[in-house]
């Protein structure tokens, strides 16, 4: 069944993760596919929140390779603490950056890329197994709230791994 997510361009960041991720949850909760629910979860957080690029990295054969996505091409391989994604994956905790041209070793999939957040997702043995990857075309644009939301939404995607 197809879904059609409710959305208020007029609410505060936090107001439409409030609002967006019930919403999410009861699009992943009945599929137990994985590239189906995180394609949606891109789209969801894509247009939902108006981001500029949402991705998943998925660790494999002992690298990051590139997932469901939406947004501009991205990069598909992504050595372990490499870039940010990179060191997500090493530290295992999220990680924001308000600025990417400081950030070290930054992967420049797209030169409009100016902040972004990376949140580490955990199988249920508490392995790390994907990375969720937002990005913004303005610098600073992630703080706290993305991390507590985005967080919980990788807690809900962990509960299927
Ligand atoms: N920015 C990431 C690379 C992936 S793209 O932005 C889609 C990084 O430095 O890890």
């Amino acid at each position: 069944m197809a879904e059609e997510l409710i959305l208020d361009e007029k609410l505060s960041k936090e107001e439409k993760y409030k609002s967006l991720i019930p919403q999410i949850k009861a699009l992943v909760e009945p599929e137990k596919d994985l590239i189906a629910n995180l394609s949606n979860v891109a789209s969801a957080l894509k247009y939902g929140m108006n981001f500029f690029w949402v991705g998943f990295y998925l660790v494999k054969e002992g690298e990051l390779v590139l997932g469901p996505f939406q947004g501009t091409v991205a990069c598909t391989r992504i050595p372990k603490g490499k870039g940010v994604c990179g060191a997500c994956w090493e530290q295992e905790k999220t990680i924001i950056v308000d600025n990417v041209e400081d950030f070290p070793g930054h992967i420049a999939c797209s030169s409009l890329s100016k902040s972004e957040i990376v949140v580490p997702i955990f199988n249920t043995n508490k392995k790390l197994t994907l990375v969720l990857d937002v990005d913004s075309d303005e610098p600073a644009s992630f703080d706290k709230i993305d991390k507590v939301y985005l967080e919980e939404l990788a807690k809900l995607i962990s509960s299927k791994l």
